[in-house]
């Protein structure tokens, strides 16, 4: 079990380059089992979800190479459409292998995956999808059971703007014939990379970023090489505590108009932010303000998956901040962590209230989420003296050597790995 180490109080300094999307590239992994050829990943970051991915499809019978941040994989041997409980439940967003594997082999069985962290998480929209495209599905003790001797295109209208659910219905309708039309689709930026991969692969797709995605179905594609977009949560998240922690960053290899609602914020509370091409300057002043409410929507909303570092900047703001979280509903459970660092937070149902406070002081915490966990990161690192959090392995699943990142920003921050 490791723990990390944090003495707060530094201002960051310095210059971080912002590794590759996590949700971006785990949709487009599951993607690559559609391709009967190799497909190159660039930009991949080393966290343990993309180890979990790589499991799966190793399981599944592809053959992966990794060196550094590329990734190689020929799904050309795939020879199962099944993923066992156990792999399953390393991730919970490996229920975007349905979609693909039941388009590459015409059948798939997998479990549930069940709730999580952030409370429950349905999937009734992927399957409603799935099953306009005629796919039969059977729930059966925990199994999602699918058979589809033909998929066939058609009008898809999401109830929810689910970024899982348009990723799941785009990959299945890749190769079914005819044409596929998702509405109230989702709008994130992952979809529009999962939608530059697919054409790479030949399909023909369109709409990503809009709320209509259009997919016409296309034959087994051989070969495709891709570059994944940088991560705009864990930019989020280096922006969040360098406010944190009264510093000045560099943020590199970002698109920033990924994240624009998390800078406006931000600069609402007393930051000086300059927007370059690929980079974001951030100069934290010695005591920010609260501003707006912090409302979480779907993409180009305020992404609830910012919402936790933004709160854990927000505790010595002054004033009073307002946070609305509308994706899930809990996901507040780095507050009631956070309090033991001194933070003033009241939570009535989906709204928090964070009153600022003079000072924040180092405890023993713990990571019960991942973008939760990571928030605590950002707050320790404004606080005075030392925090232990654990539960890191949480953090791992999203940040790639998160650790390394802050130390080199100046940050007294360090990983101890315990028996
Ligand atoms: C993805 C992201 C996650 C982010 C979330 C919202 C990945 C791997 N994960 O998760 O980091 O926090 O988008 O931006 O990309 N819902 C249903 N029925 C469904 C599907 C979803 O009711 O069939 C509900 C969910 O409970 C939730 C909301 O829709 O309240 C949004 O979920 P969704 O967009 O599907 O999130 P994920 O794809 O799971």
């Amino acid at each position: 079990m490791s723990i990390i180490r944090i003495v707060g109080g530094n201002p960051l300094e310095g210059t971080v380059s912002i590794h590759g999307a996590k949700n971006s590239v785990l949709p487009i992994m599951a993607a690559s089992l559609l391709a009967e050829g190799e497909t190159i990943l660039h930009n991949c970051p080393n966290l343990s979800d993309v180890d979990a991915a790589i499991r799966i499809l190793v399981h599944l019978g592809c053959r992966v190479w990794r060196d550094g941040e590329k990734v190689a994989i020929d799904s050309s041997t795939l020879d199962k459409s099944e993923i066992p409980h156990e792999l399953m439940r390393e991730m919970r967003s490996s229920v975007i292998f349905l979609g693909a594997i039941l388009a590459r082999t015409g059948e798939a069985v997998l479990s549930m995956p069940g709730g999580c962290e952030l409370g429950p998480r349905p999937i009734d929209l992927h399957l409603k999808g799935l099953r306009e495209m005629g796919a039969e599905i059977n729930e059966e003790g925990g199994n999602i059971i699918c058979k589809a001797k033909k998929l066939r295109g058609c009008r898809i209208n999401l109830d929810l703007p689910s970024v899982g659910a348009t990723e799941n219905i785009m990959l299945a309708a890749s190769r079914c014939e005819g044409t596929t039309i998702i509405t109230n689709a989702a709008r994130e930026p992952e979809i529009w990379d999962l939608q530059n991969y697919l054409r790479r692969l030949g399909v023909k797709v369109s709409g990503a970023g809009t709320p209509v995605v259009t997919i016409e179905g296309h034959g087994p594609a051989q070969s495709a090489e891709h570059w994944v977009i940088p991560d705009r949560i864990v930019s989020a998240t280096y922006l969040a505590a360098a406010a944190s922690s009264q510093g000045h960053i560099l943020l590199e290899n970002v698109v920033p108009a990924h994240f624009s609602t998390v800078t406006d914020a931000l600069t609402e509370m007393g930051c000086d932010i300059k927007v370059g091409r690929t980079t974001v300057e951030i100069r934290a002043p010695r005591r920010l303000k609260a501003g707006r409410p912090i409302i979480t929507r779907p993409y180009p909303g305020f992404p609830t998956d910012a919402q936790p570092p933004l709160m854990a900047a927000s505790l010595k703001a002054e004033g009073t901040t307002v946070f609305v979280e509308n994706i899930f509903e809990n996901r507040y459970r780095h507050a009631h962590e956070l309090r033991r660092m001194g933070a003033d937070i009241k939570i009535e149902g989906r709204v928090a209230i964070v009153s600022g406070v003079d000072r924040l002081f180092g405890a023993p915490m713990t990571a019960t989420d991942l973008r939760g966990g990571a928030a605590l990161i950002v707050a320790a690192l404004g606080a005075e003296g030392v925090t232990d959090l654990s539960g890191v392995a949480h953090i791992d699943r999203g940040y790639d050597d998160i650790v390394g990142a802050l130390s080199s920003l100046g940050a007294h921050i360090m990983r101890i790995d315990r028996e």
